[in-house]
C-alpha cells in the first residue's frame, strides 16, 4: 500500500518506545501514513521512570520542522512536550513560516506521577498565545486544570474547563479523561458549537505509557487522511482503547500500549 497522508511529529524521543516520538511514528504508521519528525528532546527512560532529559536546542527544532516541511509538505502536525518558553517561540516562528493548518497540540506539562515538566513561563505562553494558533489541543485532567486554574472531578468540570479554554481562544479542545476513576472513561470534546462527552470502556491495567501522545496523534493522522474533527476524536479513542486492552505487558513498571492492533501484515518476506 501507498501511504495515506503525511504527518509531521514535534515532540520528544522516548528510549523505552512507548510514549513521545516513538510511540508517534507507530500510530501513524500503524494506521497507514507517512511520518516526519522535529525532535524537541532527547529522553532517557524505561517503563519505570525518566532518567534524564537533554534538550534539543531550539534553533535545530525550528530548522528541523522548516528544513522537512519545505520539502515534503506536511497534511497535518501533531506537537507534543515544547519543554521551554524559547522552545515554544521558535516552534511559533517555524509554523508561521510553513503555514499548515490541521495542527494537534498536546500541552503536555505533567508527567504520569505528578511532577511538572514545564515551568510557569512556558505554561503562561502556552495559554496566551499557542492554544490560538493551532486546531486543537488535547490536554489531560492535570494540565486542563493547570491550564483554568480550575478542580475537575468530574465530567461536568471537564465540559466547564473546556469551555473557559474556548474562552481563551481555543478553536477545538478534547479533555482526556484517563486520570479520573468511575467505571466509564469519559473524553469530552468542546468547541464553540458543539459538546461531545466520548464514553468507553475503563481497563485496570498499570500499562497504559504512552497513551496521551498516542491518542493525540491517532486524532491528527485520522484529520490528515480528512476526517472531520469530532470523528478524528471518535476513532482516535477507539484506536487507544483497542491498544490498551491488547496490550503485550513489557517492562518492570507503566508498560507501552499495543500500537500494531490495528495492523493485518499480509506480505511475508523470504
Ligand atoms: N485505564 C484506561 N482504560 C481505558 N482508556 C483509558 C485508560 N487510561 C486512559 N485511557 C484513554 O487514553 C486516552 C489518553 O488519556 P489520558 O488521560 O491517559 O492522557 P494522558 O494523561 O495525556 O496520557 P499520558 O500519561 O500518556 O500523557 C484517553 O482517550 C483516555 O480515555
Ligand atoms: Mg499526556
Amino acid at each position: 500500500m501507498k501511504p495515506k497522508s503525511k504527518i509531521l511529529i514535534i515532540a520528544g524521543s522516548d528510549s523505552s518506545g512507548g510514549a513521545g516520538i516513538q510511540a508517534d511514528i507507530k500510530t501513524v504508521t500503524s494506521l497507514g501514513s507517512y511520518a516526519m519528525t522535529a525532535i524537541t528532546a532527547v529522553t532517557t527512560q524505561n517503563t519505570t521512570g525518566v532518567k534524564s532529559i537533554v534538550a534539543i536546542n531550539p534553533k535545530e527544532i525550528l530548522n528541523q520542522i522548516v528544513f522537512t516541511s519545505k520539502d515534503i509538505k506536511p497534511d497535518a502536525i501533531k506537537i507534543g512536550m515544547l519543554h521551554s518558553s524559547k522552545v515554544i517561540n521558535y516552534v511559533i516562528k517555524a509554523l508561521e513560516d510553513i503555514k499548515i493548518k490541521k495542527i494537534i497540540l498536546d500541552p503536555v506539562m505533567v508527567a504520569k506521577g505528578g511532577t511538572k515538566l514545564i515551568n510557569n513561563k512556558a505554561i503562561n505562553l502556552l495559554k496566551s498565545n499557542m492554544i490560538k494558533k493551532v486546531l486543537m489541543i488535547t490536554p489531560n485532567i492535570p494540565e486542563a486544570e493547570i491550564l483554568t486554574n480550575t478542580k475537575i472531578e468530574n465530567a461536568e468540570d471537564m465540559i466547564y474547563a473546556a469551555n473557559q479554554l474556548i474562552k481563551y481562544g481555543a478553536k477545538n479542545v478534547l479533555i482526556k479523561g484517563g486520570h479520573l476513576k468511575d467505571k466509564f472513561v469519559q473524553d469530552v470534546f468542546v468547541n464553540k458549537k458543539e459538546i461531545k462527552v466520548f464514553h468507553s470502556k475503563r481497563y485496570k491495567t498499570k500499562n497504559s505509557h504512552g497513551t496521551g501522545c498516542t491518542l493525540s496523534t491517532a486524532i491528527t493522522t485520522f484529520l490528515s487522511c480528512g476526517k472531520p474533527i469530532k470523528k478524528s476524536c471518535e476513532l482516535g479513542i477507539k484506536y487507544v482503547n483497542l491498544a490498551l486492552k491488547s496490550n503485550p505487558n513489557y517492562g518492570k513498571g507503566h508498560g507501552p500500549i499495543n500500537h500494531l492492533n490495528s495492523i493485518k501484515i499480509n506480505k511475508t518476506f523470504k
